[in-house]
């Protein structure tokens, strides 16, 4: 069994016995994440059922963590499971000690998640329920969770700060599916003092690892903007269809808070280290993780255009079905209390992102 230790005061030179499950580590956050986890000499074991790759059978490590591996130097235990399945999860937990969990895994398909609403409540809810029972009955009961900040709905005012109201109008079962984990998590913490639950509400990530070795892989046809531009520099797509132009913003289509996800990854290394302290026991919490600035999709194709020296063909069509006009972050809390701001600009986040891109045109799948 690996060995643990409890932290009273994680600082960055004494985490080498911290121990943490990443689940759904194989993916475009989770990747991203163990590879800041392991430069903090952190022991990183991973689950994931790797459902958006044909890879990582029970022996074999899917490409994208044998890329950490290679890029860090270091090993991850990897262990293909699915969340749901409680019995395999036990079996991890007898194996190791975990100081935390850092639970990542999830669909996360907005339009799958209307077509088939019972496989998201099943995936996300019921497999975070699963999850925290086996935590619970091995006495881990410190969680940094992946939220969105699909939460908030319809904003009410910008910028979004915590304090902002959640779980209402929001469009789609998958962000009910975090708001609803959210929910979960608050009720547990409440109950028992010994939980303490970090919920980071991601704003858009974007951008890849600065080496080009790991980035996002989309299954089939990115529903994300900054993934479809990229494919449409490299050639793999021909146009962006811009849905809607007619937003009230300076030039009427629709503003976003992009944030790097090497930002992103040291917002879960933020959360972690507060969560290991002693101090943040019995408690919830919830973070925004964005730039605090937006963009509009117009800003994101000229700056893609112009670190690519590619131009991207755009049509103006309707707007999309839930979208918002604006949205951006007001991440002053994560500054404060997690010690924790991004750093990394639009342009950083579009030279990455096609650094990425262009050396794997395919994503995992080219090389
Ligand atoms: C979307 C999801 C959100 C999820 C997040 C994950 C919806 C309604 N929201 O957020 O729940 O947490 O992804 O990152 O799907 N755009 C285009 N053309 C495209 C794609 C996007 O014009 O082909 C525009 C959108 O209208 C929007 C902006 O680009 O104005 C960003 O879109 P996207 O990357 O999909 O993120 P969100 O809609 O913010």
């Amino acid at each position: 069994m690996a060995e643990s230790s409890t932290q009273e005061n994680v600082g960055e030179d004494n985490v080498a016995s911290v121990v943490v499950l990443v689940t759904g580590g194989c993916g475009y956050v989770g990747t991203h994440t163990v590879v800041r986890l392991l430069e903090q000499n952190v022991q990183v074991v991973v689950v994931d059922n790797v459902a958006w790759t044909t890879e990582g059978t029970e022996d074999s490590k899917p490409k994208s963590l044998q890329r950490v591996e290679e890029l860090t130097g270091k090993a991850v235990a990897f262990h293909n499971i699915d969340i749901s399945n409680g019995d395999a999860l036990e079996k991890i937990f007898d194996s190791y000690r975990f100081d935390c969990v850092i639970h990542l895994a999830a669909l996360k398909s907005v339009g799958d998640s209307c077509r088939l609403p019972l496989d998201y409540y099943r995936n996300n809810v019921a497999g975070t329920v699963t999850l925290l029972e086996v935590m619970k009955s091995h006495q881990v009961k410190k969680l940094v969770f992946s939220s969105s900040a699909t939460v908030y709905g319809e904003p009410q005012y910008l910028p979004i700060n915590e304090e902002h109201v959640t779980g209402q109008k929001v469009t789609n079962p998958y962000g009910r599916t975090k708001y609803f984990i959210e929910e979960i998590l608050r009720d547990l913490c409440t109950s028992d003092p010994e939980w303490s639950a970090i919920c980071l509400r991601y704003f858009n990530p974007v951008g890849a690892h600065p080496s080009g070795r790991i980035g996002e892989d989309p299954a089939g046809v990115p529903c994300n903007l900054m993934p479809y531009v990229a494919q449409v520099a490299v050639g793999r797509r021909p146009k962006l269809a811009v849905y809607g132009n007619d937003y009230p913003t300076p030039d009427g289509t629709g503003i976003r808070d992009y944030i790097h996800i090497m930002d992103l990854a040291e917002g879960h290394w933020a959360a972690t280290k507060k969560i290991l302290q002693n101090g943040s026991k019995g408690s919830w919490l919830a973070y925004n993780l964005g730039l605090g600035r937006g963009y509009s999709v117009l800003d994101v194709v000229k700056c893609f255009e112009s670190v690519s020296g590619r131009s991207i063909a755009v049509d103006f069509v309707c707007r999309r079905d839930g979208d918002v006009a604006s949205s951006y972050s007001d991440c002053s809390l994560a500054s404060s209390q997690l010690d924790w701001k991004a750093s990394r600009t639009l342009t950083d986040m579009c030279t990455d992102m096609w650094r990425w891109q262009s050396i794997n045109p395919n994503g995992y799948q080219s090389n």
